[in-house]
């Protein structure tokens, strides 16, 4: 098994959001504070993930955000999300004026939750494809739960004129694709790797055409992060660089086509699609504090953020200053 939370680790400064929000602001935004029907709906991993693993989940990592030292910034305990603070969704409905809508999980459990600000199917390790663990929901099938909801009644209040949502749908994925092809074949060459990009990217594109003809028109997607400066990789960077500037070529590629993939898609009849440029902000971000060193890291190499011994003993440790760092682990 390969590292689960390294590929799923998080990104803890706000900062990091803004340059993306300045984007959300030119396509998806428009009256939507003063527009009551306004609604957020998450799909993706654990960058977007506010609490849908289960808590009392029997193995470790799955239920590894409701374990300290997440939540430790805000607010101020585990919370269920991979990150010691807010993650991209809570930064886009404080953006839209709205609170961070509940996990899908505590809708589930709960018949009385309110749906009015949209509902957050994200997973923390999820993929385009089925990853890590057999109980991560794809992308997919939190479509298939949003649909679900919506035949149930829990949602159709949104539908508008003509069958369309005036919602957001915001979706990040596709890293933890590329966590779990590594792991399932370790001695894959380069060619390979590269091979893979347009089955995600392809995936994904089908992902955003669902949504779509669903009803949504307003869609932010993210673009994949720099692979090469997660701290496993970062390790392999050449001398004088931050980052393995040649798995980063990867990630652009898979940028490139997301991009190519979007142009298309905005030709469909009221589509606004946007991408989120996180490539570009985490890039930023990394040079700017000169390391990709993360804030919480397991105390050798066969643990990890948040790992914790039979006896109860911490097998983790975390930097001094958590809000100033930008990787959790
Ligand atoms: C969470 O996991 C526990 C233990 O496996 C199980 O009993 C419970 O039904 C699960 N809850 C949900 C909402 O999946
Ligand atoms: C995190 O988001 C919540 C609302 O979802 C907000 O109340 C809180 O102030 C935010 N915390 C930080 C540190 O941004
Ligand atoms: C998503 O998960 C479902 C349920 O496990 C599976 O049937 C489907 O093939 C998966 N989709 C993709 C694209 O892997
Ligand atoms: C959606 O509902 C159907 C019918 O109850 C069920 O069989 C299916 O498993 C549900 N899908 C998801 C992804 O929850
Ligand atoms: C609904 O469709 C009608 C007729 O095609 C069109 O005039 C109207 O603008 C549409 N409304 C929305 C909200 O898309
Ligand atoms: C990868 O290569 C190593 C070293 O050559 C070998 O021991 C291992 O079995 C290979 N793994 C797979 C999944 O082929
Ligand atoms: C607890 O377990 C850890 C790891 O197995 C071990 O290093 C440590 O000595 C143990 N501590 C106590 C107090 O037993």
């Amino acid at each position: 098994m390969a590292s689960f939370t390294r590929v799923i680790q998080f990104v803890s400064v706000s900062f990091l959001l803004l340059p993306v929000l300045l984007h959300l602001s030119a396509c998806c935004i428009n009256g939507a504070a003063a527009d009551l029907s306004t609604a957020l709906f998450a799909f993706g991993g654990s960058y977007a993930d506010t609490g849908n693993h289960n808590r009392s989940d029997t193995e470790p990592r799955m239920s590894a955000s409701w374990s300290k030292p997440y939540g430790e910034t805000w607010p101020g305990s585990p919370a269920g999300r991979f990150s010691d603070g807010n993650v991209s969704t809570d930064f886009i409905a404080a953006f839209l004026g709205i609170p961070s809508p509940p996990p899908y999980g505590q809708v589930m459990t709960n018949p009385d939750i309110s749906t009015t600000n949209g509902v957050n199917f994200a997973y923390g390790g999820a993929g385009v494809f089925n990853t890590f663990y057999a109980t991560i929901p794809n992308v997919s099938t939190q479509i298939a739960q949003f649909q679900n909801l919506t035949m149930e009644g829990r949602i159709n209040w949104l539908t508008q004129e003509n069958g369309t949502y005036s919602s957001l749908a915001f979706t990040i994925i596709g890293g933890n694709d590329y966590g779990e092809f590594d792991a399932e074949y370790p001695n894959a060459t380069k060619e390979e790797k590269w091979a893979f990009v347009p089955v995600v990217v392809n995936a994904l594109a089908d992902t955003l055409r669902a949504l779509y003809d669903l009803g949504f028109r307003k869609i932010a997607v993210s673009n994949l992060l720099p692979l090469g400066c997660q701290p496993g990789a970062a390790s392999h960077a050449s001398s004088g660089e931050l980052c393995d500037e040649d798995e980063n070529r990867m990630s652009q590629f898979h940028n490139d086509l997301l991009a190519a993939h979007v142009y298309e898609l905005k030709k469909l009849p009221g589509a606004e699609i946007i991408i989120l440029d996180l490539y570009s902000a985490l890039t930023a971000a990394l040079n700017d504090i000169g390391t990709t060193e993360p804030c919480c890291q397991g105390i050798s190499s066969d643990y990890e953020c948040a790992d914790v011994a039979s006896n109860g003993t911490s097998l983790y440790t975390v930097c001094s200053d958590p809000s100033q760092a930008l990787l959790l682990g």
